[in-house]
């Protein structure tokens, strides 16, 4: 008997061990703690927390409080989010195949399933390949008269000393520098057609999924359907003609996988429609911050049309457009443009989802749970940036320590449209300030967010015509 209940208790004991110890080596993470931090109350967690205040204050606080990583939970997701350059590092250059970029449906539903920033792995690699050979220095070289151009007629309609908003401006700019460097030189009557429905498409990106008619998300998806029909003209237009261009709708049409295959057209409308979205709110907001910013530093607006008159000076003795090399000779402009950049951060961080259990210094970040890298904690952290909170290009005379600086995102999906966006902002500031004065309008301080921040209402502003460069 005592013998019996021995080998019972032995055979419990090593089923015990056994169960333990294989546990524990399939998977070893359960053992780790998750990071600090609240996840609020049950269901809607700290989503009211989050926007019933700025958004960069709540990350700011948490970051004060819990440290460079931490715990919460908002939008009905679980989240961790990192802000530190290394922790943003982890997630998006040296360990990216564990976590993938992850969208709401509904904003997916509106782009196209196929555009690349939903995607890893070898379709993400193959299209990546094309959007950047297509926006590279070599290829946008090519484009600084026709953007010195539209910036010059999408300021033709700002009459003297009438009200405009400045974001809804620049958007319009964005948009057919967009429109440009995807199809080079198209119709008008295609472009007004992309534009009409375009913007309905924008108008629902923002506001609240639901299949209802006559809602905007409603609207939004029709109009995306009538673009993916425009898009199938321009492109069968495009296969006639047989043309070679090196746009981005080129690089698309001629591109072929290992087995011979071309994109199907579901792919490339989604790959424009995704090129166009990355492409117009971000370098309008960041040219409508650009515009406050010079109106609040008038001795830093002097330097930069020193700057930019010099040049245009030389241009019109000479009677030559802007060129590659001025663009890229601006050091003042540029220190602004980076300073600009920082300052107003306006993708504030990005969303990826961990592919599986990933361990960072001894904390666990489950599988399925969204992780943040906050780009805008980093960018305005006094360890890397001193005095972070004042606007100063001078401190980019120094380049930043690395992973700090980070408008453009970094590793697999950093911006491939990066060049193009500066190029775009420079020529514009080059425009604005050689042949305009402004005045902003009403509250100077305030800002908004649709889904990046820009001052309040779009920075309301005054452009009058300056008689002489
Ligand atoms: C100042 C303007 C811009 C800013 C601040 C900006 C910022 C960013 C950032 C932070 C990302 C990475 C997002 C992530 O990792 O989740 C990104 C991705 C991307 N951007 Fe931009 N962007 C700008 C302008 C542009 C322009 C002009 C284009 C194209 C003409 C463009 C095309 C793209 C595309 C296609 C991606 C996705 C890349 C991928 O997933 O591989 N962006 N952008």
């Amino acid at each position: 008997m005592v013998s019996t209940v021995f080998y019972v208790f032995i055979f419990l004991l090593a089923l015990l061990s056994y169960i333990f110890i294989k546990r524990n080596n399939r998977e070893p993470h359960k053992r780790l703690k998750l990071p600090p931090g609240s996840m609020g109350w049950p269901y809607i967690g700290e989503t009211l927390k989050l926007y019933s205040q700025d958004p960069n204050s709540f990350f700011a606080a948490k970051q004060k409080r819990y440290g460079e990583i931490f715990k919460t939970h908002i939008l009905g997701c679980k989240c961790i989010m990192l802000a530190s350059p290394e922790a943003a590092k982890f997630v998006l250059v040296t360990q990216a195949h564990l976590f993938k970029p992850t969208y709401p449906k509904s904003k997916e539903r509106l782009i196209g399933p196929s555009a690349l920033f939903f995607h890893q792995g070898d379709y993400h690699i193959r299209l990546r390949k094309l959007v950047q050979g297509s926006l590279s220095l070599v290829a946008i070289r090519n484009l600084v008269s026709d953007i010195q151009a539209i910036a010059v007629s999408a300021s033709d309609s700002w009459v003297s000393g009438q009200i405009i908003s400045t974001f809804h401006e620049m958007k319009r700019y964005s948009f057919e520098v967009g429109i440009l460097a995807i199809f080079g030189h198209l119709e008008e009557r295609y472009r007004e057609e992309l534009k009409k429905n375009y913007s309905i498409v924008d108008r629902g990106y923002n506001s609240f999924p639901t299949n209802i008619p006559g809602t905007p998300y409603k609207k939004a998806l029709l109009a995306r359907k009538r673009l993916s029909k425009i898009l199938s003209e321009i492109i069968s237009e495009r296969k006639e003609k047989r043309l070679l261009e090196k746009d981005l709708l080129g690089c698309l049409l001629n591109s072929k996988d290992e087995k011979g295959q071309v994109l199907t057209d579901e792919q490339l409308a989604d790959n424009i429609i995704g090129v166009l979205f990355a492409a117009q709110d971000t370098t309008a907001s960041v040219m409508t911050w650009i515009v406050k910013y010079l109106h609040d530093h008038p001795k830093l607006l002097e330097a930069v049309k020193a700057e930019q008159k010099e040049i245009g000076k030389f241009n019109d003795l000479n009677n030559l457009p802007l060129s590659w090399t001025q663009t890229r000779k601006m050091p003042v402009s540029y220190k602004v443009v980076l300073e600009s950049l920082r300052m107003a951060s306006i993708i504030s961080f990005t969303f990826r989802e961990a592919v599986d259990d990933v361990e960072y210094k001894g904390y666990l970040i489950p599988k399925g749970w969204k992780v943040m890298p906050l780009f805008r904690n980093i960018h305005h952290n006094p360890e890397f940036f001193t005095d972070p909170q004042k606007f100063d290009p001078s401190r980019f005379e120094v380049p930043p320590k690395p992973n700090t600086f980070m408008p453009f995102g970094s590793g697999v999906h950093a911006c491939p449209g990066n060049e193009l966006a500066k190029l775009e902002i420079l020529t514009m500031v080059h425009h604005l300030v050689t042949k305009f004065r402004w005045e902003v309008v009403g509250s100077e301080s305030g800002i908004q967010y649709g889904p990046f921040p820009v001052p309040q209402e779009g920075l309301p502003a005054r452009f009058w015509r300056e008689s002489s460069s």
